[in-house]
């Protein structure tokens, strides 16, 4: 069998580029996020957590972080995007992190498995946010946890005013028209055009809100917008159906604290953002 270097995986291995700030937060800012804002689970709760399952784990940022809440826990981390292979070495050199490439409709495991499953900012981007949903709650046991988070409707349709206007005809604009020609399109032309958008967004963005006083590149602005601009499906969903799915399959929901993330950012949060436990 031929052996594959490292280098060789780090250049070849997947689509997706990754730094320190790569999805807007630093490593202490994204433990803080998951942690307080997201999870806000006790001391003696998260150390009885010994088996994670982190789904659609893109380069494995979040299952480091993980690692970290988690301090008792093993963190399978699962993406179909072949990022993980190219993540993988370093994620495996951790000791606890295993990279699974694997989509989440078929994920190899056995049903009621992890204490712990962990989904954020993925489901929207299935054919079918709760069928996606369904698939990866099965694999909560008893007594366990799940944490999804999810674009939220109420985020561009629940502003008023003028701001509300531009707001929703930006999302018009950009994810009824651009998104759907641009993710179906091939890659020579898709990838200038991303290159296009992120120069003119590029010096809007590069020292507002949470970039301020940060090293944010051109190269983070790229990736923002290939983010936005190129997954095939992003569903906006609203707070009560989210609520539904958690009630049907037995769930105690609690929710994301917004309180403590202007606390911590200094702007309001987006999305919906929840943890189940199973009764
Ligand atoms: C916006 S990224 C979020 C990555 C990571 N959770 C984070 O926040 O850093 C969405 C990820 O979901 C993955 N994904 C999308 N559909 C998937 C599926 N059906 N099964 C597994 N992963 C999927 C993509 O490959 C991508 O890495």
């Amino acid at each position: 069998m031929r052996k594959v270097s490292k280098q060789h995986l780090q250049k070849n291995g997947g689509g997706l580029g990754d730094d320190e700030i790569t999805f807007a937060y630093d490593k202490e800012q994204g433990i803080k996020l998951h942690k307080d804002v997201w999870l806000k689970m006790s001391e003696q709760e998260r150390e009885s957590k010994t088996l994670v399952l982190d789904v659609g784990c893109g380069f494995g940022k979040e299952a480091k972080y993980l690692m970290e809440i988690f301090t008792k826990a093993r963190v399978v981390a699962v993406d179909l995007n072949l990022a993980v292979i190219r993540a993988g070495l370093d994620l495996l050199e951790t000791n606890r992190i295993f990279p699974v490439v694997s989509s989440l409709f078929r994920l190899p495991f056995k049903d009621l498995f992890f204490d712990h499953v962990h989904c954020q900012g993925v489901l929207h981007h299935t054919f079918s946010t709760e069928k996606a949903f369904e698939s990866i709650e099965k694999k909560v046991k008893k007594d366990g946890s799940i944490f999804i988070w999810v674009y939220a409707w109420e985020d561009s349709f629940g502003i008023k005013g003028i701001r509300g206007f531009l707001v929703h005809l930006y999302w018009f604009v950009s994810h009824r028209i651009f998104r759907p020609i641009l993710s179906r399109s091939p890659s020579f032309i898709r990838t200038p055009i991303i290159y296009f958008i992120s120069l003119i967004f590029h010096p809007l963005i590069k020292n507002r809100g949470i970039n301020r006083n940060r090293e944010w590149k051109f190269q983070n602005t790229v990736h923002g917008i290939r983010d936005m601009f190129t997954p095939m499906y992003a569903e906006r969903l609203r707070f009560n159906e989210v609520l539904v799915w958690f009630e049907k399959k037995d769930y105690m929901v609690s929710v994301q604290s917004p309180l403590t993330y202007e606390k911590l950012f200094g702007h309001r949060l987006l999305g919906i953002g929840y943890v189940g436990r199973r009764y």
